[in-house]
């Protein structure tokens, strides 16, 4: 990786992707306010994943349910009794853990003797660890929390904590948001935020399916957001309270489950190569077994190689009908489908492609962010050493997101060479309007022009186009490509077909 996180929220700040949310008030921890350039990015991530899973499918169909529903909603699906992580405080520390995310540190079989506890993001504490194996290392081993019965929890040291029994016992909590509907907050007013927009769709798969006149297998899209109230929020934006999900439920015939389950995988994995996320960073996580909901016959997450570790960008789920016949089952409304050609009456099973917009964007972030050395006179740029504090003699650093030109937040930025050349500045901001018609571009005459282009890496943009004296004489003008750096000229006719080659979806 070229990026630490810290780096990379530190350009996200400074350029305007991601800020902190309210931070005038000091922030408050799991929500994130995208900037200019962050909103364009997750502008350009929906666009393409609604072109490639709706507008191009003339069996897919778009939704936009509301956040709050009706809250049966939430008894049918499920989500008030069982949406619960298991968490945990350390009295010491007071901090709060979600308790499938706390390792142990353990003796392998004698159970009289302290156990150290620690979050798994963090190292074991190494004199802790140190003074427990010193005896003998093999004896030791590193178990996860849920493993340890809960008449040891007494045994348990705390992270920071130096005394026996200092973390409490794990309990359900719901990580559903609540609020009250109308003036009144009594319990007959209780809703609750979405803490998924895939409800949404199953709520309203009668009235869509009636007038999309589609035939199965046909599918309905949703993008919007989700609330879930997460015990412990972390890795930047990658875990957050408020977030946004895009979400296919695509419904199929019983039977089909696999292939179709299988379709999707791979569709899906088309898609994150074309956004710029290589095959070589993205696994396919297959849950078995225990891992997998009862209802559901497969399931897939989508997994990217985050600095931070391998993580979770989408789960595909093939859900059978569990969801419809819940639905059906609580409403008391009939949700069936009939099959003209079989004359069959019957729930349709479903596949869920569901994926997380932000986690997207973080992805394509760490995966765009270079720091380069670009030689002084010529020659083969280097990858800059992360630990260096300073470029080598003869070079100098650039930093650059590498994004791919369809996702982009500015496509094209537009340079008079001087801007007190009235002739320069005004040809170029004809340019400029020209294409910001048709694409989000950017106009910069501040200071020195390979300054101007050092900006436009810094934030992605693919194309720079300078207006000079020559342009006045000839209407060509120079276009820069950020990755190779490298100018050619060409005709003002010519810019749009070619900029519009370059940024396709
Ligand atoms: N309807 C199925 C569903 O919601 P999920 O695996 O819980 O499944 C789907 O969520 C996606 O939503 C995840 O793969 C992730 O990209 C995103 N997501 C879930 N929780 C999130 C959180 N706390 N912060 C950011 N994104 C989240």
């Amino acid at each position: 990786y070229h990026v630490s996180m810290d780096a990379l929220a530190s350009l996200c700040k400074r350029r305007g992707f991601i800020f902190q949310t309210s931070e005038i008030y000091g922030g408050i921890n799991g929500f994130w306010d995208y900037g200019p350039l962050g909103v364009e990015l997750k502008r350009n991530i929906k666009e393409s994943w609604w072109k490639s899973v709706v507008q191009t499918r003339e069996n897919v169909v778009g939704l936009d349910s509301s956040i709050i529903m009706h809250p049966r909603v939430w008894e049918a699906s499920g989500h008030v009794g069982n949406f619960k992580d298991p968490m945990l405080d350390c009295r010491e520390t007071k901090g709060r853990y979600r308790a499938d995310q706390i390792l142990v540190f353990k003796h392998k079989s004698n159970a009289a003797t302290l156990m150290f506890a620690y979050p798994e993001d963090e190292e074991p504490p190494r004199k802790k660890v140190k003074k427990m194996g010193k005896q003998n290392p093999d004896e030791y081993e590193i178990v996860p929390l849920l493993d340890i019965p809960v008449e040891n929890y007494d045994r348990l040291v705390g992270p920071d904590a130096s005394e026996a029994g200092t973390l409490t016992e794990p309990r359900a909590f719901n990580l559903m948001f609540k609020t009250h509907v109308g003036p009144v907050e009594e319990n007959a007013a209780v809703a609750w935020l979405r803490p998924e927009t895939a409800q949404g769709i199953f709520a309203q798969f009668g009235n869509v399916h009636a007038v999309s006149r589609q035939k199965i297998p046909f599918g309905i899209a949703q993008i919007g957001k989700a609330f879930r109230n997460e015990i412990n929020p972390r890795n930047y934006t990658f875990r957050s309270r408020e977030f946004e999900q895009m979400e296919l439920e695509y419904f199929i015939k019983p039977g089909t489950d696999a292939e179709q389950h299988e379709y999707w995988v791979s569709e899906r994995l088309k898609w994150y190569e074309r956004v710029g996320l290589p095959e070589g960073r993205m696994h396919r996580d297959i849950h078995e077994g225990d891992a997998l909901a009862h209802y559901a016959s497969a399931c897939t997450d989508i997994m990217y190689d985050f600095p931070f570790g391998t993580q979770e960008l989408e789960g595909i789920a093939a859900r059978g009908n569990f969801d419809l016949t819940q639905h059906q089952n609580t409403s008391g409304k009939g949700l069936e489908y009939y099959d003209e050609e079989t004359k069959e009456r019957y729930l349709p099973h479903v596949v869920e492609p569901s994926a997380g917009v932000d986690r997207i964007a973080l992805a394509l972030l760490c995966e765009a962010y270079r720091v380069e050395w670009i030689p002084k006179d010529g020659g083969e740029v280097l990858t800059a050493d992360p630990d260096a504090k300073r470029a080598p003699e003869g070079y100098e650093a650039r930093t650059v997101l590498r994004f791919a030109p369809s996702i982009a937040p500015y496509k094209v930025a537009v340079f008079p060479l001087l801007k007190n050349k009235e002739e320069l500045v005004g040809k170029a901001r004809e340019v400029f309007e020209q294409l910001n018609e048709r694409w989000n571009c950017f106009y910069d005459q501040a200071g020195a022009i390979g300054r101007r282009y050092r900006r436009q890496d810094e934030i992605g943009t693919p194309l720079g186009v300078t207006i000079d004296f020559d342009t006045l004489e000839d209407d060509t003008v120079t276009v820069r490509d950020r990755d190779t750096m490298e100018q050619v000229r060409m005709p003002i006719s010519e810019l749009e077909a070619y900029v519009a080659e370059k940024v396709r979806f």
